[in-house]
């Protein structure tokens, strides 16, 4: 059964964006995660593998990424309060496993999941990454803003390459072909909320060997490992200055 739902988002740049979408049925029974025998981090089955294996198509993707825009923004750069995540300069693999997961309801994403199942198959998914992929890189993004930021930054920096480094990189890029997330150059909050959430397994898709390199860090080290990660740039290409301005 296909109910219609309405929801009105409210953007401060720009302004109210009401939303129509139809949504099949209550939001999926949670999955086994993290926490739970047996799990098998990034199984290489189902939509996920399905939609890694096929060309996205970027006009379609971009009809499809419409109601995204609505929270991540229709550049991709999300929202430098860290409620939504920067998703331009993400690797499609990553994308395409978070989607995924907050399908399959592996990742708890309430605001999101109704949106996310109106993606209609592996090949609408593929289409949706590659649309993303192609958006440039915003100038802009949320950083950490207290008076200490030096010492933070350098503080983290010292953390994130004795634990960190060794599957995020050196530059904060990640791996595509591992699944694993560019951190460089994504809001500061939203980095600091989801590695509170993997390292006290809130967050249930997350990759288990991560969560035990987490596991001895405190709340102040996360913060410090944040503002690093923030103060890095995201490799690929840059929004021009121009761009950056409409
Ligand atoms: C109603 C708001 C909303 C809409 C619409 C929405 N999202 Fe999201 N999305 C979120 C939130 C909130 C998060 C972060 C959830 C969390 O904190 O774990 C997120 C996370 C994500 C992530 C994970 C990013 C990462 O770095 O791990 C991806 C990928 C994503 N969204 C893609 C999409 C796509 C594609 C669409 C359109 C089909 C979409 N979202 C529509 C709110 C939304
Ligand atoms: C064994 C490899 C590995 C190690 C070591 C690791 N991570 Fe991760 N990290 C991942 C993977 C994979 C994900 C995505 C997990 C998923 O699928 O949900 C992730 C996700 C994240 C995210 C969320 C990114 C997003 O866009 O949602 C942050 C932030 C993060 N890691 C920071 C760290 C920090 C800080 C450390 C060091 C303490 C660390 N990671 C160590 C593999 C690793």
């Amino acid at each position: 059964m296909k109910k219609s739902l309405l929801f009105t988002v409210l953007l401060g740049v720009a302004g109210v964006v009401t939303l129509s979408v139809s949504f099949a049925g209550p939001p999926a029974p949670k999955a086994a995660g993290i926490e739970s025998k047996g799990y098998t981090w990034n199984a290489q089955d189902g939509e996920k593998i399905e939609a890694v294996k096929l060309k996205g198509n970027k006009v379609n993707g971009e009809e499809a990424y419409e109601v995204c825009g609505a929270c991540h923004l229709p550049n991709g750069a999300g929202r430098p309060d860290g409620t939504f995540p920067q998703l331009a300069g993400q690797h499609t693999t990553v994308l395409i496993k978070q989607m995924a997961d907050t399908r399959a309801g592996l990742r708890d994403n309430p605001t999101m999941y109704p949106f996310a199942v109106v993606l209609t198959d592996p090949q609408e998914l593929a289409d949706v990454a590659a649309y993303i992929e192609s958006l440039c890189i915003p100038l802009d993004h949320g950083k950490y803003e207290g008076s200490d930021a030096a010492q933070q930054i350098a503080k983290g920096k010292g953390l994130y390459e004795k634990q960190c480094l060794e599957c995020h990189g050196k530059n904060g890029e990640g791996d595509k072909a591992k699944f694993y997330p560019v951190i460089a150059g994504q809001h500061y909050n939203y980095l600091l909320t989801q590695m509170t959430h993997i390292r006290d397994g809130k967050r249930r898709n997350s990759n288990p060997e991560m969560v035990v390199a987490i596991k001895p860090y405190t709340d102040d080290m996360l913060v410090a490992i944040s503002a690093y990660q923030a103060s890095l740039k995201m490799p690929g290409a840059m929004c021009a200055e121009k761009a950056a301005k409409k």
